[in-house]
């Protein structure tokens, strides 16, 4: 190799580590650029949290929701136009998502102090790492520097987010797509430990479930009673809901494997994990062990908050989270 040839080579390899470097995120991002930039989020958080527990189960769904679509770039976060449907519309989203208060009131306050350095995508992704330790899971790192997307479709919702629906090979395939493993999405599903689902997203398995069965059978007969008390077949209203984990609604403990095995579980996606023998064997595990689950738990959201990131110099750092700039 002549010495033109090294140079060459030199640079390239200068340039590939330069892009590899973008690429990554970091702990502590802000620590010299808003070093207050933990801190307020988590103040937000608490402070929403004070004043409607649940929205700490609408942070953590919005952060999968966000990361799940085009990456976690705040994708979720954007209002549609009159153009555009944005992902908030989407029905995966709208009505059910919740807690885009605490989003934007962290955002105003740290564009206060530290204006245009703070990311969106990253503000949700602290607040989703907050809600999980105020509710009884573990705290974890959280690497950042996520830059924010501006674009915002409601159709690639749909694409990407898994519904109840799915059974477990296409919940498989829907994390695969996303870098993310089987057993990842059996941690991550866990999350369903906490918060509520509208009864329209499981009536299905409640009334008319196929052509010779009036409910799931696989729904615990009893629980099945009670969510029909909860969810009136017919019902025109769309705002009934009902806690995912009746028990402990607010906790992020084990009990949601615990329910699966008892077959009390609200979804489709939910049961599905016991009919496959590796899924199975993970549910059990993590029943029995509150400790691993919540290690794993810490890691997979660590795991799926840099799906897709953008950053160095790529999209933009919102001023408002619901508008692009
Ligand atoms: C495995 C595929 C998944 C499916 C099919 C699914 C589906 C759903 C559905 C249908 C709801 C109820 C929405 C409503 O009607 O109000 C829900 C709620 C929720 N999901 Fe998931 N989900 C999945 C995975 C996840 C993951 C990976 C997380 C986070 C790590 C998560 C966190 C939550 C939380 C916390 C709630 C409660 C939200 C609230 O109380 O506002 N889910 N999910
Ligand atoms: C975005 O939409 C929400 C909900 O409709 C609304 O409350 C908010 O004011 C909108 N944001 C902006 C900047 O218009
Ligand atoms: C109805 O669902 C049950 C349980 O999943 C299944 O065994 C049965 O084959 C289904 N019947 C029809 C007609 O699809
Ligand atoms: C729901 O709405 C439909 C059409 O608007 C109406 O026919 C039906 O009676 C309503 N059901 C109930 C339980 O109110
Ligand atoms: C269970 O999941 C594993 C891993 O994805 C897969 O290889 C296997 O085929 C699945 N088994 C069944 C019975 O679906
Ligand atoms: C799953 O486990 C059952 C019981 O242990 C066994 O009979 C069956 O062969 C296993 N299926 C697969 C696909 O490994």
């Amino acid at each position: 190799m002549g010495s033109k040839e090294k140079l060459l080579l030199a640079f390239v390899v200068c340039l590939y580590s330069t892009v590899q470097l973008e690429a990554q995120l970091q702990v502590g991002f802000y620590s010299s650029t808003c070093p207050r930039a933990e801190p307020i989020v988590q103040e937000e958080v608490m402070k929403g949290l004070q004043s409607n527990i649940g929205l700490a189960a609408g942070l953590i769904r919005m952060h999968f929701h966000d990361c799940f679509v085009r990456g976690c770039d705040g994708s979720v976060l954007i209002n549609s136009t009159d153009s555009t449907q944005a992902e908030r519309d989407s029905p995966a989203n709208n009505p059910s998502l919740r807690g885009f208060e605490v989003i934007d009131s962290a955002k105003t306050r740290l564009e206060a102090l530290c204006p245009g350095v703070v990311s969106c995508a990253d503000i949700l992704t602290f607040a989703a790492r907050d809600s999980v330790s105020m509710t009884g899971g573990m705290t974890y790192r959280v690497p950042a520097g996520r830059r924010d997307g501006r674009i915002s479709l409601a159709t690639e919702a749909s694409a990407n987010l898994p519904p109840p629906t799915f059974v477990v090979d296409q919940l498989t395939q829907r994390f695969a797509n996303k870098g993310l493993t089987q057993d990842e999405m059996v941690t991550l599903s866990g999350a369903h430990t906490i918060g509520r689902s509208h009864c329209t997203s499981f009536s299905n398995r409640l009334y008319n479930f196929n052509s010779t069965m009036a409910s799931d059978p696989t729904l615990d007969s009893t629980f099945a009673s009670q969510l029909m008390q909860s969810c009136p077949q017919g019902s025109n209203d769309t705002t009934l809901v009902v806690p995912m984990d009746p028990s402990t609604p607010y906790t992020m403990d084990t009990n949601y494997y615990s329910n699966i095995l008892a077959n009390k579980v609200l979804f489709t996606s939910d049961q599905t994990l016991t009919s496959n023998n590796s899924t199975a064997a993970s549910v059990r595990m993590n029943a029995m062990n509150r400790m691993l689950w919540k290690n794993k738990f810490a890691a997979a959201m660590v795991k799926m908050g840099q799906i897709e990131v953008l950053t160095g110099s790529d999209g933009e750092i919102r001023k408002v989270c619901s508008v692009v700039n």
